[in-house]
Order: structure tokens, then C-alpha cells, then sequence
């Protein structure tokens, strides 16, 4: 997909770049972000809105993959941003994306990052809860400014994806539910607060959705419950955000939706629901985080060892693993890969695909089918753009890899390969213990 093809050498290409080449320039195990393909994700995104007639922003979540240069392409291709923390945010100020662009999530945003974005005077604030909203609008009074926000509801809507990812049902860490009237509760309070102003409602229903029912139910949800909210306290809402979760296909049997068939779905939802009680349809958010960058991404890892067990299974352990890549181990996520110094040549063994953590689970695919697997060969695990980066660790002191973004024959590192200096780079020997005698 995107750019990726097999050269006349044999070799996988991403961008127009050999990844050969890439193993002998930066190393293993890379990140390399087909930037082509991201691209073309945001201008889908765009274009099926544009389709639509409403008014919208189109919030790339971070979180999927935040670094600096991500987030010039979000804004050079017209994104808005949704960030997390005070990290994700720092990123992208430091990044020079535009503020009044930003949407700071999170159920547990802390004084010092309300007041970090508040001066930053980023767009709006999605607040989770009642005490974010009393300390909210308390920072911003003692600031003397007004700051936008949109509630965090749970529609009671239960995604069909993995029950750790699935946000949108009643029994969630996240919001006001709907169902039991907080979310009313909210929304009264909300509109009381004299430094806080209710754009509208945000629901977030899951991640990694095949299906469009999840999100027209949504906008039913919380259409039902603006024209509560108008008729009972006249507040009417602007904006309705109705989050990501736009699922991708990691292996076959995945069935996505183009992102123009969810968006239109989203779109004509909104359309129907509103439009039967209320003259003005809210302005669309949407905040795709894995559709934008997860198809853009693989990861190559050089083979190192093996371990056959004859008529059991065969082991094949790459230079990376659960530290680089932790989905499989904390999902049971399923990737494909190749063998991309040799793309051509026929299948004739099935591998099982091990890191090298010191750990059972680090296991990155079971049951591949593969050419003859030799020590040095250059794997290539296909769909590691989103949540792989911006989730990996340094469990046994792994260094995190290089990030590379290729285009059309070039190549260029957007995060450089951390060192075993930047491992030890936080530790510190207190005189107490260093001065202590063997
Ligand atoms: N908006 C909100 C409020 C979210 O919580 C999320 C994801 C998104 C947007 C973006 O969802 P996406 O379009 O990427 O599905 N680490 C997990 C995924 C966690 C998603 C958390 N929230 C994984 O690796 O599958």
C-alpha cells in the first residue's frame, strides 16, 4: 500500500527508498514513516468533509504518534491537534503549531497543565470531569481570561474492538454519562461558570471501529441529548466532537472502511439528527489518530538468532520487540511482515517472530510464513505507525529506535536513534551511597 513496493533487487522500497539502504544509513531496528501516505490520510480526512457542506476541524490525536515533525505535517495539511499531557503539547508549541488549533484531552489534566495551556491560549479544553471544571474555571478566573471547552460525554455506546480500548460505554474512567444525568448535571454547571465557554460535547466511542453503527448511534446519543439540553436549559450546543477510533487493516481479515465512507456516515448522521429539531447543525470535530498514521508505518529489525524446535515451532528473534512494539504483548495485536532483503523469493518456512526482552510475551508474530529465514536478513513488520513510537519503553535499558520519514527517494531522521548515554541520562549516584565503602 502507499508507496511501498519490491524493487528490481528484491528489495522492499518505502517512499522510493530502498530499505537496504535505510538499514545501512540509520540502523536497526527503524521506524520508517511512508510521509506520502500521511499525507494523503489528512487530505482524505479534509476532502470527505469538505464533501459533506458542514463546518468542521479535523483533530489529529497525538498520542498515535507525536513528534515535532508529525505535527508541521498535521498543520501544513490543515489538522488541528489533539493533544494529552503537557508533552504532547510542548511538541507541538515547540513545533510552531498554531494553538488556537489545539485540543487538550485527559481525565486527570493537572494544575500545572491547565495553566501551561491556558497561557498558551490553546482552542479548547475537553474536560472530563467536575473538579477539572471548578479548576478550570478557577485558573482562568484568577487569569481574567474566558476558556473554551467541550464536555467529555459517554453515549453509552459500546464499540466492537478490544475490550481494554473501548471508551464509549457507561461503565468508562472517562466522562459524564448520558444515561444517569450527569452529563445534564454538567452541562447546568458548565454554563454557570462565569470564565468557562460550553462550545458543546465531546464522545469518543472506541478505537480501531470497522463499523459505522457505533458512530451513528453516537451522534443519535448525543443529538437526543442536545435537544434536551436546548429545550431544558436553552443551551445550544456549536461543536459536537465525536472523536476517533477509524479502524485501519493490520492483517488480512481486517475490514476498514475507506475514511470518506466513515465521515459520511458521521456527517449524514448529524444531518438526520439534528436538522428534525434544531435550525443549526453543530459544527464537526473528528480526531483520528490511528487512521492518519498507522498504514504509514514499518519497522525494520535485522534477524539475529534462532531457536528450532523440531516439530513444535521454530523461533526467529530480531534486534527490537515488546519495547518498540508493545500491541502485541498488551493486545494480542496481530501485523504482517517480510522478508525485505529477499521479497521475491517463495515462502518455505513458518517462523515465529521473538524480541529481545527477557520476557515470554515478547513475542511480535506468531506463525509467519516466510523464505528461508537467515541470521542478518531484514525484516520489515508492516502498520507500525500509530501507538508503536509513541508507546515504546526502555524495559531492559532498550534503547528506542531512529524514526525516519521517507518521500520520493529521500530520507530523513525526524527522531535520532537514543544512545546509552540518554540511558543513563536521568540517573543520578546520591554522595550517601557513592561514597559508601565495598
Ligand atoms: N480521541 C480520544 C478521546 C481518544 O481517546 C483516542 C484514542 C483518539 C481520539 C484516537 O483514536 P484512534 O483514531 O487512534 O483510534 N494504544 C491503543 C489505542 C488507544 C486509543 C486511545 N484513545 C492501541 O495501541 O491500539
Amino acid at each position: 500500500h502507499g508507496t511501498s513496493q519490491i524493487n528490481a533487487a528484491g528489495h522492499l522500497e518505502i517512499g522510493g527508498c530502498d530499505v537496504t539502504d535505510l538499514k545501512a544509513k540509520y540502523g536497526t531496528p527503524l521506524y520508517v514513516v511512508d510521509e506520502d501516505l500521511v499525507r494523503q490520510r489528512c487530505q482524505q480526512y479534509v476532502a470527505a468533509f469538505r464533501a459533506s457542506g458542514l463546518k468542521f476541524q479535523v483533530a489529529y490525536a497525538s498520542k498515535a504518534f507525536c513528534v515535532m515533525a508529525m505535527c508541521r505535517i498535521a498543520d501544513q495539511e490543515g489538522m488541528s491537534l489533539d493533544v494529552v499531557s503537557d508533552g504532547e503539547l510542548y511538541t507541538a508549541l515547540q513545533a510552531g503549531f498554531p494553538a488556537k488549533r489545539i485540543h487538550f484531552h485527559g481525565n486527570n489534566k493537572t494544575l500545572e497543565e491547565i495553566e501551561m495551556a491556558i497561557d498558551a491560549e490553546i482552542g479548547c479544553f475537553v474536560v472530563d470531569n467536575l473538579i477539572e471544571l471548578h479548576l478550570l474555571n478557577a485558573v482562568a478566573a484568577e487569569k481574567n481570561v474566558s476558556v473554551q471547552i467541550l464536555l467529555r460525554v459517554t453515549p453509552g455506546v459500546e464499540a466492537h474492538t478490544h475490550e481494554y480500548i473501548s471508551t464509549g460505554q457507561t461503565d468508562s474512567k472517562f466522562g459524564f454519562d448520558i444515561g444517569n444525568g450527569s452529563a445534564f448535571e454538567a452541562v447546568k454547571l458548565a454554563s454557570e461558570q462565569s470564565n468557562l465557554d460550553l462550545l458543546g460535547v465531546h464522545s469518543h466511542i472506541g478505537s480501531q471501529i470497522f463499523e459505522v453503527e457505533g458512530f451513528e448511534m453516537a451522534v443519535q446519543r448525543v443529538a437526543e441529548f442536545a435537544q434536551r439540553v436546548h429545550q431544558e436549559l436553552g443551551v445550544q450546543f456549536k461543536v459536537v466532537n465525536l472523536g476517533g477510533g477509524f479502524g485501519i487493516r493490520y492483517v488480512e481479515g481486517d475490514t476498514p472502511l475507506e475514511v470518506s465512507q466513515y465521515v459520511k456516515a458521521i456527517t449524514d448522521a448529524v444531518k438526520t439528527h439534528f436538522s428534525s429539531w434544531s435550525s443549526e447543525v453543530p459544527e464537526i470535530w473528528v480526531e483520528p489518530g490511528r487512521s492518519i498514521v498507522g498504514d504509514a508505518g514499518t519497522t525494520l529489525y535485522t534477524v539475529g538468532t534462532s531457536k528450532d524446535i523440531p516439530g513444535v515451532r521454530k523461533y526467529v528473534a530480531v534486534d527490537g520487540g515488546m519495547t518498540d512494539n508493545p500491541r502485541p504483548a498488551l493486545y494480542e495485536s496481530k501485523y504482517e511482515a517480510v522478508l525485505a532483503n529477499r521479497a521475491n523469493e517463495p515462502i518455505q518456512e513458518t517462523v515465529s517472530i521473538a524480541g529481545k526482552c527477557c520476557e515470554s510475551g515478547d513475542m511480535l508474530i506468531w506463525d509467519l510464513d516466510l523464505p528461508k529465514v537467515n541470521s542478518g536478513d531484514l525484516l520489515a513488520v508492516a502498520c507500525t505507525g500509530a501507538y508503536n513510537y509513541s508507546m515504546a519503553s526502555n524495559y531492559n535499558r532498550i534503547r528506542r529506535p531512529a524514526v525516519v520519514f521517507v518521500n520520493q527517494g529521500e530520507s530523513d531522521l525526524v527522531v535520532r536513534r537514543e544512545t546509552l548515554q540518554d540511558i543513563i541520562g536521568n540517573d543520578m549516584v546520591p554522595e550517601r551511597i557513592s561514597k559508601q565503602a565495598v
